[in-house]
């Protein structure tokens, strides 16, 4: 199969190209689209055999369950049952936007989409490609991130075609990615809202709107790197995920400190014979000296970090890094999210200096 590129980065957006996916979808194909959030590999959520396809391009276990994109309120209505009010408000809230709520599913929405799963999930997308593709087709679009099972999300086209080209049918292109990191997800189906997922919006901003959260005990790891001993509900944050190729330690602390322990690793590293990558700041890039230093944003301006961070994941991938040593970004709104990213593709693997 040959995948092809459409070009939606221009306003307005260029409605043929969307036509032409919405037939794709409607046929029972594979279409990649922007987000705010990554890049979604969207499939019809009603179609059995759409979600399977979706499975096997991204190489992905089958009992992983898939977000259901919608782009009205109604149709969250028409996909599940017993919906709580606590979805309406925080749809009113933070809708269309980064947030996922999973809810207890009806018929519509078949079990091949959720994995097996009694529950969907369930987000309106905050960008405008997203929104046009899913009320051209009429579907309601189950899409997980574009990425090859295992590798970073995708922040830009260019990503899901190096992981994906051959294997779907089409890309649109609708430039960068505004957020790079996942949708926060929320579990409504008991009596208190639960973060599955950190992102973007934080639990201070779903408390100002819910009164009550909390996280879900199987996603808070401790010093030693392991969990009050639960699983985590979202099957997805179970594995080993958003994994690079090269060995990543994360080393946090004190500033002086962390720079003064990753320059002297990273020199015991390339004394070994080892090609040594370091995940850096503005404020600290010309403290290191020796690797190779990738700066990954600004700390005064922690969207940047955000955005950023898978694209740095991928970029040492292809300078084929044997050891990666990264700063912690504990910030203020972001932190968590940022955190549980790293710590993950880090495999929790950090040095307190
Ligand atoms: O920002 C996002 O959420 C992006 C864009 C494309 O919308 N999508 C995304 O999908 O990150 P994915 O498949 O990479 O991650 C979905 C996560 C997985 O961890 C999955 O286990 C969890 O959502 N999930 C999906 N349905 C669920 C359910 N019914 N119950 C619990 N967790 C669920
Ligand atoms: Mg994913």
């Amino acid at each position: 199969m040959i995948t092809r590129i459409m070009d939606v980065s221009l306003e307005p957006i260029n409605m043929e190209y969307i036509r032409e996916a919405s037939e794709i979808l409607r046929n029972g194909g594979l279409v990649a689209f922007p987000t705010e959030t990554v890049y979604g590999l969207g499939g019809d959520a009603t179609d059995k055999e759409a979600s399977r396809k979706i499975y096997q391009a991204k190489g992905r276990p089958s009992d992983n369950p898939l977000i259901v994109h919608i782009a009205e309120y109604q149709q969250l209505e028409s996909i599940t049952k017993d919906l709580p009010e606590t979805a309406k408000k925080l749809a009113d809230a933070f809708w269309p936007g980064p947030l996922t709520m999973v809810c207890n599913k009806n018929e519509v929405i078949p079990y091949e989409t959720t994995g097996g799963l009694d529950t969907v999930a369930v987000r309106m997308p905050n960008n405008p490609v997203a929104l046009a593709l899913i009320r051209e087709s009429g579907c309601m679009i189950a899409a997980p991130s574009a990425n090859t099972s295992g590798r970073p999300s995708p922040t830009k086209a260019s990503h899901v075609y190096e992981d994906l080209s051959g294997k779907i049918e089409a890309i649109l292109d609708g430039g960068p990615v505004d957020i790079g990191l996942e949708s926060t997800i929320v579990d409504l189906t008991e009596d208190v809202v639960t973060i599955l997922r950190p992102g973007y919006i934080n639990m201070e901003m779903l408390k100002e709107v819910v009164g009550e959260v909390r996280i879900d005990p199987g996603i808070v790891y401790n010093d030693k790197g392991t969990t009050a001993g639960a699983k985590p509900k979202a099957p997805g944050m179970r594995y080993k995920h958003y994994a690079p190729k090269g060995d990543l330690t994360i080393v946090a602390g004190d500033e002086k400190k962390v720079v003064e322990t990753i320059n002297r690793l990273a020199l015991e590293g390339i004394e070994a014979g080892k090609k040594v990558g370091i995940i850096a700041t503005e404020e600290t890039k010309d403290k290191y000296d020796c690797g190779e230093i990738l700066v990954v944003g600004d700390r005064s301006d922690e969207k940047s970090i955000a955005h950023n961070l898978y694209n740095i994941l991928r970029e040492f991938d292809e300078l084929e890094t044997d050891l990666i040593y990264s700063e912690s970004f504990a910030t203020p709104n972001m932190g968590q999210a940022i955190m549980n990213r790293l710590l993950k593709a880090a495999g929790q693997k950090t040095l307190n200096v």
